[in-house]
Protein backbone atom coordinates (compact mmCIF):
# COMPACT_ATOMS: atom_id res chain seq x y z
CA UNK A 1 0.00 0.00 0.00
CA UNK A 2 1.20 3.22 -0.63
CA UNK A 3 -0.30 5.71 1.96
CA UNK A 4 -0.67 9.29 0.42
CA UNK A 5 -2.15 12.55 2.71
CA UNK A 6 -6.12 11.59 2.91
CA UNK A 7 -6.62 8.57 1.37
CA UNK A 8 -5.22 5.43 0.64
CA UNK A 9 -4.14 3.97 -3.05
CA UNK A 10 -3.08 0.56 -3.49
CA UNK A 11 -0.74 1.12 -5.78
CA UNK A 12 -0.31 -2.78 -6.58
CA UNK A 13 -3.82 -2.98 -7.56
CA UNK A 14 -4.74 -0.05 -10.13
CA UNK A 15 -4.21 1.01 -13.73
CA UNK A 16 -3.22 4.10 -14.76
CA UNK A 17 -6.34 5.43 -15.50
CA UNK A 18 -7.31 4.56 -11.88
CA UNK A 19 -4.12 5.94 -10.57
CA UNK A 20 -5.42 9.13 -11.98
CA UNK A 21 -8.54 8.97 -10.82
CA UNK A 22 -7.77 8.35 -6.86
CA UNK A 23 -4.57 11.65 -7.43
CA UNK A 24 -7.61 13.48 -9.36
CA UNK A 25 -9.83 12.71 -5.95
CA UNK A 26 -6.98 13.35 -4.08
CA UNK A 27 -6.38 16.82 -5.16
CA UNK A 28 -10.00 17.97 -5.22
CA UNK A 29 -11.29 16.99 -1.45
CA UNK A 30 -7.45 16.18 -0.12
CA UNK A 31 -8.08 18.36 3.20
CA UNK A 32 -11.52 17.34 3.63
CA UNK A 33 -9.79 13.63 3.36
CA UNK A 34 -7.09 14.54 6.02
CA UNK A 35 -10.03 15.92 8.05
CA UNK A 36 -12.07 12.84 7.99
CA UNK A 37 -9.46 10.42 8.74
CA UNK A 38 -8.88 12.79 12.13
CA UNK A 39 -12.55 12.98 13.04
CA UNK A 40 -12.40 9.39 12.16
CA UNK A 41 -9.88 8.36 14.85
CA UNK A 42 -11.36 11.18 17.56
CA UNK A 43 -14.87 9.18 17.31
CA UNK A 44 -13.21 5.69 17.68
CA UNK A 45 -11.80 6.51 20.49
CA UNK A 46 -12.22 4.30 23.80
CA UNK A 47 -11.27 3.92 27.05
CA UNK A 48 -11.67 0.05 26.87
CA UNK A 49 -8.36 -1.23 25.62
CA UNK A 50 -10.17 -4.64 23.35
CA UNK A 51 -12.70 -2.16 22.39
CA UNK A 52 -9.84 0.85 20.87
CA UNK A 53 -7.85 -2.18 19.35
CA UNK A 54 -10.81 -3.30 17.72
CA UNK A 55 -11.60 0.51 16.51
CA UNK A 56 -7.65 0.23 15.59
CA UNK A 57 -7.92 -2.69 13.37
CA UNK A 58 -10.84 -1.60 11.36
CA UNK A 59 -10.66 2.16 11.02
CA UNK A 60 -6.96 2.03 11.04
CA UNK A 61 -6.87 -0.70 8.43
CA UNK A 62 -8.70 1.56 5.43
CA UNK A 63 -10.72 0.66 2.70
CA UNK A 64 -11.50 3.14 -0.59
CA UNK A 65 -13.58 5.67 1.79
CA UNK A 66 -16.04 5.54 -1.43
CA UNK A 67 -19.19 6.56 0.92
CA UNK A 68 -17.89 9.42 2.15
CA UNK A 69 -16.12 10.92 -0.98
CA UNK A 70 -19.45 10.62 -2.59
CA UNK A 71 -21.32 12.63 0.05
CA UNK A 72 -17.91 15.36 -0.24
CA UNK A 73 -18.68 15.29 -4.01
CA UNK A 74 -22.34 15.39 -4.27
CA UNK A 75 -21.69 18.12 -1.44
CA UNK A 76 -19.48 19.89 -3.26
CA UNK A 77 -21.45 21.62 -6.13
CA UNK A 78 -22.65 25.15 -3.86
CA UNK A 79 -19.52 25.73 -1.76
CA UNK A 80 -21.21 28.97 -0.20
CA UNK A 81 -24.00 26.94 1.18
CA UNK A 82 -22.95 24.48 2.88
CA UNK A 83 -21.58 24.28 5.97
CA UNK A 84 -18.26 22.10 6.09
CA UNK A 85 -18.67 21.37 9.78
CA UNK A 86 -21.29 19.25 9.05
CA UNK A 87 -20.58 17.97 5.67
CA UNK A 88 -17.42 16.35 7.41
CA UNK A 89 -19.25 15.00 10.62
CA UNK A 90 -21.77 13.55 7.82
CA UNK A 91 -19.03 11.98 5.94
CA UNK A 92 -17.38 10.30 8.76
CA UNK A 93 -20.47 9.60 9.90
CA UNK A 94 -21.30 7.00 6.77
CA UNK A 95 -17.45 5.89 7.10
CA UNK A 96 -18.76 4.23 10.73
CA UNK A 97 -21.74 3.14 9.24
CA UNK A 98 -20.01 1.55 6.38
CA UNK A 99 -17.54 -0.17 8.60
CA UNK A 100 -20.22 -1.37 11.40
CA UNK A 101 -21.83 -3.02 8.45
CA UNK A 102 -19.28 -5.13 7.76
CA UNK A 103 -18.18 -5.91 10.66
CA UNK A 104 -22.01 -7.39 11.50
CA UNK A 105 -21.63 -8.65 7.88
CA UNK A 106 -18.65 -10.41 8.60
CA UNK A 107 -20.44 -12.21 11.41
CA UNK A 108 -23.39 -12.94 9.44
CA UNK A 109 -21.16 -14.57 6.88
CA UNK A 110 -18.51 -16.14 9.35
CA UNK A 111 -15.85 -14.36 7.08
CA UNK A 112 -12.17 -15.08 7.33
CA UNK A 113 -10.90 -12.16 6.08
CA UNK A 114 -11.45 -8.23 5.30
CA UNK A 115 -9.55 -6.12 3.33
CA UNK A 116 -6.58 -8.47 3.42
CA UNK A 117 -6.90 -8.99 7.53
CA UNK A 118 -8.05 -11.79 9.84
CA UNK A 119 -11.65 -10.23 9.90
CA UNK A 120 -12.69 -9.02 13.44
CA UNK A 121 -14.93 -12.13 14.36
CA UNK A 122 -11.85 -14.17 13.76
CA UNK A 123 -9.40 -12.10 15.93
CA UNK A 124 -11.96 -11.18 18.61
CA UNK A 125 -14.66 -13.45 18.23
CA UNK A 126 -18.07 -13.16 17.71
CA UNK A 127 -19.18 -11.47 20.88
CA UNK A 128 -16.73 -8.73 20.93
CA UNK A 129 -17.25 -8.38 17.23
CA UNK A 130 -21.10 -7.69 17.48
CA UNK A 131 -20.48 -4.82 20.12
CA UNK A 132 -17.44 -2.92 18.18
CA UNK A 133 -20.23 -2.91 15.36
CA UNK A 134 -23.01 -1.40 17.66
CA UNK A 135 -19.93 0.68 19.00
CA UNK A 136 -20.09 1.90 15.54
CA UNK A 137 -23.28 2.70 15.01
CA UNK A 138 -23.91 4.56 18.20
CA UNK A 139 -20.64 6.38 17.38
CA UNK A 140 -22.18 7.63 14.06
CA UNK A 141 -25.50 8.63 15.73
CA UNK A 142 -23.55 10.73 18.02
CA UNK A 143 -21.70 12.31 15.14
CA UNK A 144 -24.77 13.19 12.96
CA UNK A 145 -26.71 13.96 16.14
CA UNK A 146 -24.26 16.72 16.94
CA UNK A 147 -24.98 18.26 13.65
CA UNK A 148 -28.64 19.17 14.74
CA UNK A 149 -29.27 18.59 11.13
CA UNK A 150 -33.02 16.29 11.83
CA UNK A 151 -33.11 15.59 8.35
CA UNK A 152 -29.78 14.05 7.93
CA UNK A 153 -30.45 11.77 10.60
CA UNK A 154 -33.58 10.66 9.68
CA UNK A 155 -32.20 9.95 6.17
CA UNK A 156 -29.57 8.28 7.61
CA UNK A 157 -31.25 6.17 10.15
CA UNK A 158 -33.38 5.19 8.14
CA UNK A 159 -30.98 3.74 6.04
CA UNK A 160 -29.72 1.47 8.24
CA UNK A 161 -33.07 0.10 8.67
CA UNK A 162 -33.15 -0.88 5.18
CA UNK A 163 -29.83 -2.10 5.73
CA UNK A 164 -30.75 -4.47 8.39
CA UNK A 165 -33.73 -5.46 6.19
CA UNK A 166 -31.29 -6.54 3.01
CA UNK A 167 -29.34 -8.65 5.44
CA UNK A 168 -32.40 -10.42 6.65
CA UNK A 169 -33.89 -10.94 3.51
CA UNK A 170 -30.31 -12.24 2.32
CA UNK A 171 -30.35 -15.02 4.83
CA UNK A 172 -34.17 -16.17 3.91
CA UNK A 173 -33.29 -16.67 0.53
CA UNK A 174 -29.80 -18.84 1.59
CA UNK A 175 -29.64 -21.51 -0.70
CA UNK A 176 -33.02 -20.43 -2.99
CA UNK A 177 -32.53 -21.80 -6.65
CA UNK A 178 -35.77 -19.86 -7.33
CA UNK A 179 -34.36 -16.68 -6.51
CA UNK A 180 -35.01 -14.55 -9.39
CA UNK A 181 -33.16 -11.60 -10.60
CA UNK A 182 -36.13 -9.28 -9.29
CA UNK A 183 -35.54 -10.35 -5.43
CA UNK A 184 -31.83 -10.27 -6.44
CA UNK A 185 -32.14 -6.53 -7.37
CA UNK A 186 -34.36 -5.28 -4.60
CA UNK A 187 -31.86 -7.22 -1.82
CA UNK A 188 -28.81 -5.45 -3.08
CA UNK A 189 -30.69 -2.08 -3.32
CA UNK A 190 -31.36 -2.28 0.45
CA UNK A 191 -27.84 -3.84 1.69
CA UNK A 192 -25.74 -1.84 -0.67
CA UNK A 193 -27.17 0.68 -2.48
CA UNK A 194 -29.55 2.33 0.02
CA UNK A 195 -26.24 3.87 1.74
CA UNK A 196 -24.48 5.49 -1.80
CA UNK A 197 -27.80 6.63 -1.94
CA UNK A 198 -27.79 8.05 1.08
CA UNK A 199 -24.37 9.33 0.73
CA UNK A 200 -25.35 11.18 -2.55
CA UNK A 201 -28.03 12.96 -1.33
CA UNK A 202 -27.58 13.75 1.66
CA UNK A 203 -24.27 15.54 0.07
CA UNK A 204 -26.84 17.18 -2.40
CA UNK A 205 -28.85 18.26 0.61
CA UNK A 206 -26.40 19.51 2.47
CA UNK A 207 -25.44 22.11 -0.37
CA UNK A 208 -28.60 23.21 -0.28
CA UNK A 209 -29.52 21.78 -3.53
CA UNK A 210 -33.16 22.17 -5.53
CA UNK A 211 -34.89 18.97 -4.31
CA UNK A 212 -34.77 17.75 -8.15
CA UNK A 213 -31.29 18.39 -8.55
CA UNK A 214 -31.09 16.26 -5.24
CA UNK A 215 -32.78 13.70 -6.56
CA UNK A 216 -30.73 13.36 -9.35
CA UNK A 217 -27.69 12.59 -7.00
CA UNK A 218 -29.90 10.14 -5.23
CA UNK A 219 -30.25 7.96 -8.56
CA UNK A 220 -26.93 8.35 -9.61
CA UNK A 221 -25.55 6.55 -5.80
CA UNK A 222 -28.43 4.64 -6.16
CA UNK A 223 -27.29 3.01 -9.93
CA UNK A 224 -23.47 3.24 -8.91
CA UNK A 225 -24.31 1.28 -5.47
CA UNK A 226 -26.30 -1.51 -7.47
CA UNK A 227 -23.90 -1.86 -10.36
CA UNK A 228 -21.02 -1.72 -7.44
CA UNK A 229 -23.09 -4.73 -5.52
CA UNK A 230 -22.82 -6.45 -9.01
CA UNK A 231 -19.50 -6.44 -9.76
CA UNK A 232 -18.74 -7.20 -5.59
CA UNK A 233 -20.43 -10.43 -6.87
CA UNK A 234 -18.94 -11.23 -9.65
CA UNK A 235 -15.05 -10.49 -8.19
CA UNK A 236 -16.07 -12.92 -5.72
CA UNK A 237 -16.23 -15.37 -8.82
CA UNK A 238 -13.39 -14.55 -11.00
CA UNK A 239 -11.44 -11.94 -8.67
CA UNK A 240 -8.20 -12.31 -7.14
CA UNK A 241 -8.66 -12.95 -3.69
CA UNK A 242 -5.00 -11.27 -2.81
CA UNK A 243 -6.99 -8.44 -4.32
CA UNK A 244 -10.48 -8.08 -3.02
CA UNK A 245 -8.94 -9.17 0.45
CA UNK A 246 -11.57 -11.17 0.98
CA UNK A 247 -11.80 -15.48 -0.12
CA UNK A 248 -13.07 -16.16 -3.41
CA UNK A 249 -16.17 -18.22 -4.06
CA UNK A 250 -17.35 -17.47 -0.87
CA UNK A 251 -20.93 -16.30 -1.96
CA UNK A 252 -21.76 -19.77 -2.94
CA UNK A 253 -20.17 -21.59 0.02
CA UNK A 254 -22.81 -19.28 2.07
CA UNK A 255 -25.55 -20.21 0.04
CA UNK A 256 -26.07 -16.27 -1.15
CA UNK A 257 -27.30 -16.40 -4.68
CA UNK A 258 -25.91 -13.76 -6.44
CA UNK A 259 -26.79 -12.21 -9.83
CA UNK A 260 -23.95 -14.36 -12.09
CA UNK A 261 -24.86 -17.82 -10.59
CA UNK A 262 -28.91 -17.04 -11.19
CA UNK A 263 -27.81 -16.35 -15.20
CA UNK A 264 -25.94 -19.51 -14.00
CA UNK A 265 -28.50 -21.64 -13.07
CA UNK A 266 -30.32 -21.04 -16.30
CA UNK A 267 -27.64 -22.79 -18.52
CA UNK A 268 -29.32 -26.35 -19.34
CA UNK A 269 -26.09 -27.95 -18.75
CA UNK A 270 -23.71 -25.82 -16.37
CA UNK A 271 -26.93 -24.97 -14.29
CA UNK A 272 -27.76 -28.41 -12.85
CA UNK A 273 -24.35 -28.84 -12.37
CA UNK A 274 -24.42 -26.27 -10.18
CA UNK A 275 -27.65 -27.27 -8.94
CA UNK A 276 -26.46 -30.68 -7.90
CA UNK A 277 -23.31 -29.15 -6.25
CA UNK A 278 -25.60 -27.10 -4.02
CA UNK A 279 -28.24 -29.76 -3.06
CA UNK A 280 -25.25 -31.68 -2.26
CA UNK A 281 -23.37 -28.90 -0.86
CA UNK A 282 -19.95 -30.09 -1.86
CA UNK A 283 -18.14 -26.49 -1.67
CA UNK A 284 -14.62 -28.09 -2.00
CA UNK A 285 -12.04 -26.27 -4.16
CA UNK A 286 -12.41 -29.06 -6.35
CA UNK A 287 -16.12 -29.46 -6.52
CA UNK A 288 -16.10 -25.22 -7.34
CA UNK A 289 -12.96 -25.94 -10.05
CA UNK A 290 -16.07 -25.89 -12.80
CA UNK A 291 -16.51 -22.38 -12.44
CA UNK A 292 -12.78 -21.69 -13.51
CA UNK A 293 -14.15 -23.12 -17.42
CA UNK A 294 -14.61 -20.34 -18.87
CA UNK A 295 -17.26 -21.85 -21.21
CA UNK A 296 -19.29 -22.09 -17.85
CA UNK A 297 -18.93 -19.32 -16.57
CA UNK A 298 -17.82 -16.24 -18.85
CA UNK A 299 -21.55 -16.13 -19.86
CA UNK A 300 -23.32 -15.47 -16.81
CA UNK A 301 -20.29 -13.09 -16.17
CA UNK A 302 -20.73 -11.00 -18.93
CA UNK A 303 -24.20 -10.63 -18.67
CA UNK A 304 -23.28 -9.65 -15.11
CA UNK A 305 -21.12 -7.08 -16.36
CA UNK A 306 -23.59 -6.30 -18.94
CA UNK A 307 -26.32 -5.30 -16.21
CA UNK A 308 -23.81 -3.70 -14.25
CA UNK A 309 -22.99 -1.49 -17.53
CA UNK A 310 -26.03 -0.45 -17.60
CA UNK A 311 -26.54 0.92 -14.17
CA UNK A 312 -23.48 2.81 -14.54
CA UNK A 313 -24.81 4.14 -17.73
CA UNK A 314 -27.67 5.46 -15.61
CA UNK A 315 -25.72 6.82 -13.20
CA UNK A 316 -23.37 8.65 -14.98
CA UNK A 317 -26.92 10.29 -17.04
CA UNK A 318 -27.95 11.53 -13.92
CA UNK A 319 -25.27 13.89 -14.15
CA UNK A 320 -25.94 14.98 -17.56
CA UNK A 321 -27.02 18.52 -16.99
CA UNK A 322 -24.06 19.37 -14.86
CA UNK A 323 -21.47 20.70 -16.83
CA UNK A 324 -17.77 19.77 -17.34
CA UNK A 325 -16.94 20.35 -13.92
CA UNK A 326 -14.28 18.68 -12.07
CA UNK A 327 -16.77 17.12 -8.94
CA UNK A 328 -19.01 15.79 -12.26
CA UNK A 329 -15.71 14.24 -13.59
CA UNK A 330 -14.50 12.96 -10.83
CA UNK A 331 -17.67 11.00 -10.19
CA UNK A 332 -18.21 9.90 -13.98
CA UNK A 333 -14.54 8.57 -13.32
CA UNK A 334 -15.70 6.58 -10.02
CA UNK A 335 -18.99 4.87 -11.85
CA UNK A 336 -16.04 3.84 -14.18
CA UNK A 337 -13.93 2.74 -11.95
CA UNK A 338 -17.12 0.27 -10.18
CA UNK A 339 -17.33 -1.33 -13.46
CA UNK A 340 -13.50 -1.80 -14.01
CA UNK A 341 -12.69 -2.69 -10.13
CA UNK A 342 -10.84 -5.51 -9.02
CA UNK A 343 -10.54 -4.41 -5.49
C1 LIG B 1 -17.62 -3.76 0.64
O1 LIG B 1 -17.60 -2.40 0.28
C2 LIG B 1 -19.00 -4.18 0.92
C3 LIG B 1 -19.89 -4.16 -0.24
C4 LIG B 1 -20.88 -3.35 -0.34
C5 LIG B 1 -19.65 -5.09 -1.32
P1 LIG B 1 -16.26 -1.67 -0.14
O2 LIG B 1 -15.58 -2.47 -1.23
O3 LIG B 1 -16.55 -0.26 -0.46
O4 LIG B 1 -15.40 -1.77 1.18
P2 LIG B 1 -14.06 -1.02 1.61
O5 LIG B 1 -14.47 -0.03 2.63
O6 LIG B 1 -13.42 -0.42 0.41
O7 LIG B 1 -13.22 -2.12 2.21
C1 LIG C 1 -22.32 -6.36 1.25
O1 LIG C 1 -22.49 -7.67 0.97
C2 LIG C 1 -22.29 -6.19 2.72
C3 LIG C 1 -22.85 -4.98 3.28
C4 LIG C 1 -23.53 -4.12 2.62
C5 LIG C 1 -22.61 -4.78 4.68
P1 LIG C 1 -21.36 -8.75 0.82
O2 LIG C 1 -21.54 -9.79 1.87
O3 LIG C 1 -21.32 -9.22 -0.59
O4 LIG C 1 -20.03 -7.97 1.09
P2 LIG C 1 -18.63 -8.65 1.24
O5 LIG C 1 -18.44 -9.53 0.03
O6 LIG C 1 -18.68 -9.42 2.50
O7 LIG C 1 -17.66 -7.50 1.25
MG1 LIG D 1 -20.16 -10.53 3.28
MG1 LIG E 1 -19.52 -10.13 -1.54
Amino acid sequence: MHETSGTVIPAEKVTLQQKELWLKIEEFLGKKLIALEELLQDFTASDVAAMQEMMDHMIGNRGKRLRPILLFLCGSFNPDAVDDYVLLRAAAAVELIHSASLIHDDIIDGAEERRGKPALNVLWGNRPAVLAGDFLFARSFELVASCGNFELIKVLTRTVSIMCEGEIEQGGHVFNLHLTEQQYLHNIYRKTAALMEACCSAGASLAGLADDAVLLFKAYGRHLGLAFQITDDVLDITGKSSLIGKPVRSDLREGIITLPLIYLLEDPVWGSHLREVIEKRDFSSIALSFLDYPDCINGPVRRALARAAAYIDEAKACLSGLGNVLPVEILKNLADFVLEREY
